[in-house]
């Protein structure tokens, strides 16, 4: 078994994890939490989101928080933009990278970014347009890529059919979305195959949601097909406000430390991380969902 030798996480955490939170988080906090993961070592950071400020009020500070931030020469910073509106926005702000949002699923697409997949990807592509032609690397994300909270399992077909259209506008890499954390490694393995239909194998990631514990065991089957970006969320935070009932993204410390224990280099220090989960679960007034987390932190104690 060939696993890759090296691991670049995303954390999604400042965005896909404090998005979901009901009170709100001072910008303040976010850009302290964003510090705290460049000093764990990560180098790629999903800040925030230019969305609408009706629809997720907790990322209505987006520019602000990008304002904060201080820069670590050589780490990434993200930022998701669903329409020019907000790609206006955002440029501002000088991310490195933007993320389109589309889904595999129609009901989806409707309930997150009220339109359907083919209107989705007609928005997105000056988006596309736009970010590259001022140099801004364009990630693509298709959600509910296995299965969706309003329509059930979701075929492959449909992840293939988003990403050729992505591709076919320009979007340069592909993350592959298990928006509600209900896939087994063999439906996750299909989803990739099928991003991998259109899109180089450097150019895929899983971004799994951890709800049914699952989100592990298919990071394992995505590095055993030679994937090997992922996205993860610090302490476990998260989950979609238009998918009810799913938790958060896979935790950051739970995918480092068995990448460590595997010899895969990640660049993340787990001690520094653990730190910085820890930081924003008392802010949060809760333990980090993560079992590596927990488990350091009690052997501390
Ligand atoms: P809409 O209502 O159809 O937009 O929303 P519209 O173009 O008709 O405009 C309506 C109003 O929104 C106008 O304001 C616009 O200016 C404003 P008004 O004239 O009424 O005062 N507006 C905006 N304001 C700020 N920023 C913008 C923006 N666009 C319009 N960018 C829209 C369409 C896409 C904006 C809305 O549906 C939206 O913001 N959705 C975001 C949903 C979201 O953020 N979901 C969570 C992130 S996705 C996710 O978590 C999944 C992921 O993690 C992968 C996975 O796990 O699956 C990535
Ligand atoms: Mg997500």
């Amino acid at each position: 078994m060939t696993l890759p030798p090296k691991v670049k996480l995303v954390d999604v955490g400042p965005r896909d994890g404090l998005q979901n939170e009901k009170q709100p988080v001072p910008a303040a906090v976010k850009v302290e939490l964003v510090q705290r993961l460049q000093i764990a070592g990560l180098k790629e950071i999903e800040v925030t989101s230019f969305v609408s400020p009706k629809w997720v009020p907790q990322m209505a500070d987006a520019a602000a928080v990008m304002a904060g931030i201080l820069r670590k020469p050589g780490v990434r910073y993200s930022v998701l933009t669903p329409n020019m509106k907000g790609f206006e926005a955002a440029v501002l702000s000088k991310p490195d990278e933007i993320v389109v949002f589309g889904a595999a699923s129609e009901l989806f697409s409707q309930r997150n970014i009220n339109c359907s997949i083919a209107e989705s990807i007609e928005r997105f592509a000056p988006v596309v347009a736009a970010a590259r032609g001022a140099g801004i690397y364009v990630r693509g994300a298709i959600s509910c890529a296995m299965y969706c909270p309003y329509e059930g399992e979701i075929a492959s077909e449909r992840v293939e059919m988003v990403a050729r259209l992505m591709k076919g506008i320009g979007v340069q890499h592909m993350g592959v979305a298990d928006t509600i954390g209900m896939a087994t490694p063999l439906k996750t393995q299909r989803a990739m195959e099928a991003a991998l239909k259109h899109y180089d194998l450097n150019d895929v990631s899983g971004h799994f949601h951890d709800t049914y514990g699952q989100a592990l065991a298919n990071t394992l089957i995505s590095l055993q097909m030679g994937i090997w970006q992922f996205d993860a969320s610090v302490a476990g935070l998260g989950g979609c406000p238009y998918a009810k009932g799913a938790t958060g993204n896979v935790a950051t410390e739970d995918v480092v430390y068995m990448l460590r224990g595997m010899d895969i280099d990640t660049g993340v220090d787990l001690d520094k991380l653990v730190d910085a989960g820890k930081f924003i679960s008392d802010y949060l007034e809760r333990k980090p969902n993560s079992r590596a987390a927990t488990a350091l932190l009690n052997k501390r104690a």
